[in-house]
């Protein structure tokens, strides 16, 4: 056993779920009339419901002594301070110097200098571009971007130039290539003219397989449908740590945007990775963007652990997974322009906390990261909620939800509002067997065959209810509160990984299949027949072989 299930707070935990197990989430309800009051904390316009979980008093008194023990408040500030806390590779991680104005030094360095030496960059160049000082080869103004990058170097950028497309300017179109598989980037190429295309080649390390392959053939394409060789440098720019690589492939290194080693590529879009947010919706935007961060890091370092949403955020995952033995956590955006943020999160959540192994290189005897997934608005609805409702297993679900819409139409939002209202609080409720019953009785007007009819389906209209949600208010989604959003999930998901003490920071997982992928390249390569395999892999390769 750990020494984190064996301690006085987890044993504590795990003898208290027993006794809210056995209270449904609706009797919490109706004994505490201040329930909403109690469990709900607010920071600017934000407001987080976490009253809908199966918490009382005790709970988040036990889940605070947890925090402590595991040290969070000493972490939270090692995070600030710049301190190696991404211990298996050795690195800071500082996503919050991005976003900062005080000084932060990193191996005696103070690492602002160069933080804003590159905003400066970003903001002189998307100046430029979008203003027209840049031009594309035939004099005419840049309409579209692409960005080649793929996990953090593609969703955060893709995913806020979905969420602030009311802040877009719309004479420069975002487009994004991530995947390997060349019908994505066909099929954007294809719409494109390479004399108005500027390419931005994202790539922390640039040496990530799907990336480079990607900028090879969109280079090729630009140079085969009326671009020179000596146009691709006002064509190509690229955002990398990697200034060899770079060069290496043709971009001159005056187009390049640099990125640190102390910046995870699951945390970068606060950095020049942000630069396809800057060009779509330029730099005042993603100013707004990244002080609305920065004040939820403020929130982070100085609020106390009870006030704070993403302690509390986290705190309850843990209480969800660890406690109550959830598997699985859906993230639903009643808000159409955030429907890339729970793959947004997926990245975010199961890379970072995805880990069986300590910081002490033991295996772990607890769950660690969940399964995030999700989708807006009331599509999932008429899709997946019937298993949240009625299924055997219990999902968390977070929901966040804007009080105004950027596209009022007649009644829309008040209509997806109140689907929002009513499905969190059926989840909560359910419908009992006695309520079923009343509303067959309601229907006097029934004939014996119809109610017998009806008393067979009787069991099918029972829910449950006593699943639990988070609900996160805001009043409209800008810049400012985006970041504050983004934030609040880049810190909750640091809080479960000091409580679960991993190291949220690296990746190693990833890197085997990458490995392999690189063998059975050579192999797919020759003619012969694969026999260096597992009968499973050997056959479905020369299935390939012979229908290629
Ligand atoms: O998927 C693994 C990963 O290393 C991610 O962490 C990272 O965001 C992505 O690949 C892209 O890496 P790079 O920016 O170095 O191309």
């Amino acid at each position: 056993m750990s020494t984190l299930t064996l301690s006085s707070a987890w044993l504590a935990l795990q003898a208290h779920q027993s006794a809210m197990a056995q209270q449904h989430l609706r009797e919490l309800f109706a004994r505490d009339s201040q329930r909403f009051n109690r469990f709900s904390l607010k920071f600017n316009d934000i407001l987080m419901d976490y009253s809908k979980h199966p918490v009382c008093h005790e709970t988040i008194s036990l889940l605070l002594v947890l925090a402590r023990q595991q040290r969070l408040e000493d972490w939270i500030t090692r995070m600030f301070r710049g301190e190696k806390i991404n211990d298996t590779e050795n690195h800071a991680a500082l996503h919050s110097a991005l976003r900062g104005e005080h000084p932060v030094m990193i191996d005696g360095v103070d690492i602002m200098s160069n933080v804003r030496r590159v905003l400066t960059q970003m903001e002189q160049f998307s100046t430029s571009v979008r203003d027209g000082k840049l031009r594309g080869y035939s004099g005419h103004l840049f309409t579209d971007v692409v960005n080649i990058g793929i996990g953090g170097s593609d969703l955060g950028p893709l995913m806020v130039t979905e969420a602030l497309k009311p802040y877009s300017s719309n004479h420069i179109i975002p487009h994004f290539v991530s995947n390997i598989d060349g019908t994505q980037l066909e099929l954007i190429l294809r719409r494109l003219n390479p004399a108005t295309t500027l390419f931005i080649i994202a790539s922390k390390t640039f040496t990530t397989q799907e990336t480079i392959a990607n900028a090879r053939a969109a280079r090729e394409w630009f140079l085969a449908h009326g671009g020179s060789e000596k146009d691709v440098a006002g064509h190509f720019v690229a955002v990398s740590i990697n200034r060899e690589e770079v060069e290496k492939f043709g971009i001159d290194s005056d187009n390049m945007f640099e990125l640190w080693d102390w910046v995870g590529g699951r945390y970068s879009l606060w950095s020049a990775i942000g630069l396809p947010i800057v060009l779509t919706i330029g730099m005042e935007n993603f100013y707004s963007l990244l002080t609305g961060a920065k004040e939820m890091d403020q929130h982070f370092l100085t609020a106390p652990l009870e006030k704070n949403l993403p302690v509390m955020l986290g705190l309850i995952g843990i209480w969800q997974i660890n406690f109550f033995g959830t598997r699985s956590h859906a993230v639903l955006p009643y808000d159409q322009s955030l429907h890339r943020f729970p793959a947004y999160l997926q990245q975010l959540e199961m890379e970072s906390n995805g880990k069986r192994i300590d910081r002490n290189g033991d295996e772990v005897d607890y769950s660690t990261g969940t399964v995030v997934w999700g989708e807006s608005g009331t599509n999932g609805q008429h899709a997946f909620y019937q298993l949240l409702h009625q299924g055997t297993q219990i999902i968390p679900a977070d929901f966040l939800v804007p009080c105004i819409s950027h596209n009022p139409i007649g009644d829309h939002h008040c209509l997806l509002l109140a689907n929002f209202f009513a499905q969190t609080e059926a989840m909560m409720r359910g419908k009992s067997m006695s309520e079923v019953c009343a509303e067959i009785e309601a229907e006097s007007s029934m004939n014996n065959i119809a109610a017998e009819s009806f008393k067979k389906i009787m069991p099918h209209k029972v829910f449950p209810g006593d699943r639990p949600t988070t609900s996160i208010l805001f009043k409209q989604l800008d810049p400012k509160t985006l970041g504050s959003l983004i934030a609040l999930y880049e810190h909750k998901v640091f809080v479960q990984s000091v409580i679960w003490n991993v190291n949220p920071f690296d990746q190693w997982g990833v890197e085997f299949g990458k490995q392999l992928a690189g063998k059975i390249l050579d192999e797919l390569e020759q003619d012969r027949q694969i026999t260096s395999h597992d009968s499973s892999t050997n056959g479905l390769m020369n299935y390939f072989k012979v229908n290629r």
